[in-house]
């Protein structure tokens, strides 16, 4: 059942690009165009929305705080991102023109069932994306866009983090296509582009053997930290969650602008760091910050992994451990980014001799408040 994998979490790795794929079949038309009928709100609906709220907890929140910047930038609706075990207890403003969006592999996690009861109670819409048919998140939603993952058995989640962002990407697109922003034209590109990146997910894959040999290198380590800026932020968040549940390690995920204001006081030699850099051909001025976030760190002796796209040569001179990712948009590169810390956090469990699928004290599906 585990395919030749010794883990189910390392099967599920591999599975990647297939799962990107999937959930694009068939929602993409012969010209280029998104066709989500299957969401089941109509276009008039949807020129309706003044505000979104995403709904999630743990890995599918990191996928919400991506698709906050990807609904900002396409559709110029403002869109908030939320814990749901925040939102259900504090008093959030929703009224029938707020589209909530509930992210969960499982379908079960009891704090965002509850969130999105509670939005529906205040007359919003509900979008559910969801990994898991028929199961009771996308029952009580308006709306469902699954994604296409296939069941994950490990705990910690992986295939359906990247199905989970190809769903957002789609949400965000479709509502830009359905409301005709002044991003039109870039919006064709990047389904061009999405519809081509699950053979990106597969270029990654295969060159991740020195991401294994670094992490078994790291096994005695305490701390290591994640640094990243725009989406890259979430997906340092998301390195630093696998690297706490699997390797059982003091891992923390920052923006890199906030270095100044406390972290850096962490610096100490040789303490490892990995940082997420964002294209240099995308918006230059994301990337000149990170190369000197990156000086900075390692003036103060840190071990830069530094995560880039190909042919980014200004990182090379502070880059201890160089990962290469293949050159992607800015938007869409945690498609590429997050797979080598799920990786090394695999193969950093494995070398200290954890459980793989099976973390210590967590379950697969958090049906408990
Ligand atoms: C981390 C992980 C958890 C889940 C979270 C939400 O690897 O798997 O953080 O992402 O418990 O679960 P779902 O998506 O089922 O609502």
């Amino acid at each position: 059942e585990k395919g030749g994998y010794d883990y189910f979490m390392l099967k599920e790795i591999a599975e990647q690009p297939k799962a990107v794929a999937d959930t694009l079949l068939g929602r993409i038309d012969a010209f280029g165009s998104l066709r989500l009928d299957e969401l089941r709100i109509s276009a008039a609906e949807l020129r309706e929305v003044d505000k979104i709220v995403v709904v999630a907890c743990g890995t599918a929140f990191h996928a919400g705080m991506i698709a906050k910047y990807a609904i900002e930038h396409w559709t110029r609706i403002p869109c908030e991102v939320e814990l749901a075990s925040e939102f259900r207890y504090r008093d959030p403003i929703l009224d029938p023109r707020t589209l909530v969006i509930a992210i969960s592999q499982s379908g079960e996690t009891m704090d965002t069932l509850m969130a999105l009861r509670h939005a529906r109670e205040q007359g919003s819409k509900v979008l559910a994306i969801c990994n898991t048919n028929g199961s009771t998140i996308p029952r009580e939603s308006d709306a469902v866009l699954y994604t296409h993952a296939g069941p994950e058995v490990a705990v910690a989640s992986t295939k359906a983090f990247l199905t989970q962002l190809v769903a957002c990407y789609l949400v965000a697109l479709y509502l830009g296509q359905a409301r005709g922003t002044k991003w039109g034209d870039e919006i064709h590109v990047v389904i061009r582009d999405l519809s081509q990146i699950s053979r990106e997910v597969e270029r990654v894959l295969e060159t991740m053997e020195p991401v294994r040999e670094l992490a078994r290198s790291l096994a005695a380590k305490n701390t290591v930290l994640f640094l990243g800026r725009h989406v890259g932020y979430p997906v340092a968040l998301e390195g630093a969650l696998k690297l706490k549940e699997l390797a059982y390690m003091h891992a923390e995920g920052f923006a890199a602008g906030e270095l100044k204001h406390g972290p850096i006081a962490l610096i100490e030699e040789d303490l490892p760091v990995v940082v997420v850099v964002p294209s240099p051909r995308g918006r230059s001025v994301l990337h000149d910050k990170i190369v000197s976030n990156i000086q900075e760190i390692r003036a103060r002796g840190a071990r830069t992994i530094v995560i880039a796209e190909e042919g980014d040569e200004a990182v090379v001179p502070y880059a201890d451990h160089l990962i290469r990712i293949p050159a992607t948009p800015t938007l869409l590169q945690p498609l590429v980014a997050t797979v080598p810390l799920q990786v090394f956090a695999c193969e950093l469990a494995t070398a200290r001799g954890n459980e793989v699928d099976q973390p210590r004290n967590l379950a697969k599906s958090v049906t408990v408040e």
